[in-house]
């Protein structure tokens, strides 16, 4: 089935500088029809709306609360109402928290992993069995190289660790789902350009930060976006359970 038939569920889309958003643009610049799906109902419906006005595909923007079996449901409901059978879902949706460890509470730790984990397995459920059943999918996790590396980017243990959780989440499923024709790989961004760390990262440590970068800058959205859409393409259906760095060289292994 070509891709204009098919929606991409991108979670996270809103925020008006992130990855989610850029990945939205590409996605529909290739063709596929796109969900937004994100806390900030506003702001999902404003992304909905600039991407359909750029690209011409069908969108729609949802609130959806990715920690809440409930609030992923009912936006799963109320796409189907609107849009073409779900291809693809770019678990995107993220937090970050750079609180050292011998600082964070459980309450921290599980807000982490409420989103990053607990949030990508509430959707990516609901939407795979759909996918192998007909024969097709393709599912993008957002890690990160602070999974790769331990850390020394922005996030502290317990984003670390949620991001590593994703990559055996991607994995494990990607060998289960892989004989009915749904691919299921990570991409782990290094530092890219957006408004993840709320202001956190002081310039002093963006200057150390880029220090170790060799392309010498910070990664922009359309770089990360660029290659979640390379993923989801219906020609890459040999590619699957794969960690693509896209992290200007800050982490070469
Ligand atoms: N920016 C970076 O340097 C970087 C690096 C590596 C990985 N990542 C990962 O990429 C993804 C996107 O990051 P970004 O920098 O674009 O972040 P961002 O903060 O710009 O966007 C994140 C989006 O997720 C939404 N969101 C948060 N909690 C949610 C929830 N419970 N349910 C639904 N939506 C929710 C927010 O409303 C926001 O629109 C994240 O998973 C992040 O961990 C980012």
């Amino acid at each position: 089935m070509p891709v204009s038939e098919l929606t991409a569920v991108v979670t996270g889309g809103a925020s008006a500088r992130g990855i989610g958003r850029a990945t939205a643009h590409a996605l529909a610049a290739s063709g596929w029809n796109v969900a937004i799906l994100d806390l900030d109902e506003a702001g999902a419906k404003d992304a909905a709306h600039e991407v359909g006005e750029r690209s011409g595909s069908r969108t729609a923007g949802i609130a959806c609360d990715v920690t809440d079996e409930d609030s992923v449901a009912a936006a799963l409901t109320a796409l189907d109402a609107v849009l073409p059978p779900v291809g693809a879902l770019v678990n995107n949706a993220g937090i970050t928290s750079p609180v050292p460890f011998c600082e964070v509470s459980g309450a921290e730790w599980d807000r982490v992993f409420a989103v990053n984990v607990r949030g990508a397995y509430n959707i990516t459920r609901r939407l795979v069995p759909g996918m192998a059943e007909r024969g097709f999918g393709r599912v993008v996790f957002l890690s990160s190289v602070s999974a790769e590396r331990g850390g020394g980017v922005f996030g502290g243990v317990a984003y670390s660790a949620a991001k590593a959780a994703q990559l055996g989440f991607a994995r494990a499923l990607a060998r289960e789902v892989g004989p009915r024709g749904v691919t299921v790989n990570s991409v782990a961004p290094g530092l890219i350009d957006t408004d993840i760390t709320a202001g956190g990262l002081d310039a002093d440590r963006e200057r150390a930060l880029l220090a170790g970068v060799p392309m010498g800058r910070k990664g922009r959205t359309r770089d990360v976006a660029d290659l979640i859409t390379y993923l989801c393409r219906e020609e890459t259906s040999y590619v699957t359970g794969a960690t693509y760095d896209v992290n200007g060289g800050s982490h070469i292994h």
